[in-house]
């Protein structure tokens, strides 16, 4: 393997201050950055004005293919030159990650992987959402909406019956789909739902209430939907901000 000339970077869910002192420092240094579709312009803005920035996101119905990508990132690692690839939230989680750093390891290109703040766990704490809480939730199941042709499946009825805290990312285009079968495998309807939108940036939005009431619900992309009894802890966020912002009397 080669010196590392290729740093696979988390950029966070969106707030250029959750990225880690490592990533602002990579970002800085790079010569060539290669983004996703998610890596706010503020984030981008910390790059050299020399820098090379490419836009590699995949949209849906859009040019870019994994292969294309993976083509471009071994091109670009073997121009010798310090490469950034910058992908929202953690780089290994629904990322493609994994795959790219395989790419990039059958080429003989050293990488190394600096971890991000994941959209899954950052989305609900920035609305006071804690995943795991002692009361009601054990566990946290961080699962995609968004099943790739190539892969195995969603088992949407194990899912249903783990209980603890339940993060969907990718699933707000299918989630009436995905509420039917947690719904018939026994899920209840009225289990506490929310959706956060844009998490961390201005456009920051959140929807709450009853997983049955989800497919219907005013939601939008990029977005993460958490389903179980911390959902709950959406609105009382909600409340306590609301209860700061009445007016004192006298
Ligand atoms: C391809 S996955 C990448 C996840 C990313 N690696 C992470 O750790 O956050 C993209 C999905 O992450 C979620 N996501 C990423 N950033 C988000 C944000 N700021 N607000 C809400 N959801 C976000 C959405 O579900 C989106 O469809």
């Amino acid at each position: 393997m080669s010196e590392v000339r290729v740093w696979l970077v988390g950029a966070g869910p969106g707030d250029p201050e959750l990225l880690t002192l490592k990533a602002a420092r990579l970002i800085g240094e790079a010569e060539v950055v290669l983004y996703d579709r998610l890596v706010s312009p503020e984030i981008l803005a910390m790059a050299r004005p020399a820098a090379d920035l490419i836009d590699v996101g995949k949209r849906p119905g859009g040019s870019h293919t994994q292969d294309v990508l993976n083509e471009l990132l071994v091109l670009h690692a073997q121009s010798g030159r310090r490469v950034v690839r910058l992908k929202g939230g953690d780089p290994f989680v629904f990322g493609r990650g994994g795959e790219e750093v395989e790419v990039l390891a059958r080429h003989g290109i050293a990488c190394e992987v600096v971890p991000g703040v994941s959209s899954a766990l950052a989305g609900p704490a920035s609305v006071g959402i804690p995943v795991t809480h002692r009361q009601v939730a054990r566990a946290v199941t961080i699962v995609t909406g968004h099943e790739a042709t190539d892969s195995d499946p969603v088992d949407w009825s194990a899912v249903a019956r783990l209980g603890g805290t339940l993060v969907v990312l990718m699933g707000v285009e299918r989630r009436g789909a995905i509420v039917s079968k947690l719904i018939e495998s026994g899920l209840d309807a009225d289990t506490p739902a929310a959706v956060v939108m844009h998490a961390t940036t201005a456009r920051q939005r959140v929807w709450s209430g009853r997983v049955g009431e989800l497919p219907d619900a005013d939601v939008a992309s990029p977005a993460v939907m958490v389903i179980g009894a911390v959902a709950t802890f959406a609105d009382d966020a909600a409340a306590l901000v609301a209860a700061q912002t009445l007016p004192v009397d006298g």
